[in-house]
């Protein structure tokens, strides 16, 4: 797999809506948020905790994962939403898909950090309507950003983590695979 990121960052702020002005939003939104972000990862790993299939991916080790994902919401602010960012969320989707983790736990998982950051916008911005319906707007795009990269680089590596069973399980090299391939037409 060797994915163009510089298409996939324009592909995915094309889906997500994600503007130059969010971009300049989130970062100006930095110092009053990220206080309150570990607080967002503690509440994320608490509903994780409580939905019982997440059980045997968490047991033990919800302290270190913490760590990792506070340090991700921190970037959603304070990171440069380009190429390398990209490349960074492609290879958690990656982490994710080697633990094996159910693909809907990522539109899950993201749809509960959406929730908790709402909340925080609405405690620290809630006096001032209009900064909070463009915040609002920068983050749904900006973790709709993450997700579809997320998905993106789960949807490849699932594919071929299954072509590499067939192959085992056939017996099959993937120089054969591969020429079969190109010689298959469906039309
Ligand atoms: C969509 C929201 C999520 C985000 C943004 C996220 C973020 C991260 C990050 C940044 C890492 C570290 C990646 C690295 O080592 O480079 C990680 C690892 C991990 N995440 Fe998530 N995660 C999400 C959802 C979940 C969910 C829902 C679960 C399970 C219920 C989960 C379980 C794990 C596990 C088990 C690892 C460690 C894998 C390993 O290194 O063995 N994640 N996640």
């Amino acid at each position: 797999m060797n994915p163009d990121f510089a298409h996939l960052t324009q592909y995915a702020k094309s889906f997500a809506s994600l503007t130059p002005e969010d971009e300049i939003l989130l970062k100006e939104m930095a110092d009053r948020m990220l206080p309150h972000l570990q607080a967002v990862t503690d509440d994320f790993y608490g509903q994780l905790t409580a939905i019982p299939e997440t059980q045997v991916f968490l047991e033990g080790r919800v302290e270190i994962l913490k760590q990792t994902h506070v340090g991700w919401v921190k970037s959603l602010f304070t990171a440069d939403l380009d190429e390398q960012f990209t490349e960074q969320q492609y290879k958690v989707g990656l982490v994710h898909v080697k633990v094996e983790l159910p693909t809907e736990f990522m539109s899950g998982g993201m749809t509960l950090i959406n929730s908790r950051l709402i909340q925080l916008v609405f405690e620290l911005y809630g006096d001032e309507p209009e900064y909070t319906e463009k915040a609002l707007k920068a983050i749904n795009a900006v973790t709709g950003f993450s997700l579809l990269i997320m998905q993106q680089s789960y949807q490849e590596a699932s594919l071929l983590e299954e072509l590499e069973r067939f192959l085992k399980i056939t017996g099959m090299s993937r120089v054969l695979f591969d020429n079969l391939a190109a010689a298959y037409k469906t039309d």
